[in-house]
């Protein structure tokens, strides 16, 4: 497997703390991690292999710092023929109507750009409303729900880890 970055935007640290620990699910010698707040379109084009991941704030919109990540640098990004995972935080208790909605956010506003999304992830033992992030019958990414115990989310991280291997380059 070649080089893979992980972007994170993160306003409280839980995401970040998921992307750590995706890392140390994958091959971590072959990752590094980015906080949107400082990369550049630079340390995004130079992978073939991305991570994305942002928790959701208000109802249903991007974390801060994330959003202008997204607008300013990804969207004038060359990212062509890459492979792209994506993976957001959430509650689906407090906000079961926008439950995860970054993550339909970022594959929409990426569509179009020559990408190849990978990692799917089935809706099953997830209790929500509605989420922007169902396309077809799946999530187009991995959701973490801070409800969920910590044995569960563990488990879906090393799922979905196992899936991007089977996907990434
Ligand atoms: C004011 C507020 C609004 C939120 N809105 C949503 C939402 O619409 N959908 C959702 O799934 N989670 C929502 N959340 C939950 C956060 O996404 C969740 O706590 C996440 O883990 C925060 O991650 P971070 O610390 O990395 O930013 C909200 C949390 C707060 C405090």
């Amino acid at each position: 497997m070649k080089a893979i970055g992980i972007f994170y935007g993160s306003s409280t640290g839980y995401t970040k703390k998921i992307a750590e620990r995706i890392k140390a699910y994958l091959e971590p010698g072959l990752i590094e991690i980015y906080d949107v707040k400082y990369a550049k379109k630079q340390d995004i084009e130079k992978y073939d292999n991305i991570i994305l991941g942002s928790s959701t704030w208000g109802k249903g919109i991007l974390q801060t710092d994330f959003e202008r990540f997204l607008y300013n640098v990804l969207k004038f990004s060359d990212l062509r023929n890459k492979k792209i995972a994506i993976f957001g935080t959430g509650d689906s208790i407090t906000y079961p109507e926008s439950f995860v909605d970054a993550i339909g956010i970022i594959f929409e506003a990426l569509k179009g750009k020559g990408v190849k999304f990978v990692g799917e992830f089935p809706t099953n033992g997830y209790q929500f409303k509605s989420s922007l992030s169902i396309f077809g019958d799946k999530f187009v990414g991995l959701p973490l729900d801070n409800d969920s115990e910590e044995e569960q989310n563990k488990l879906r991280i090393a799922i979905w880890a196992d899936i991007l291997k089977t996907n990434m380059n």
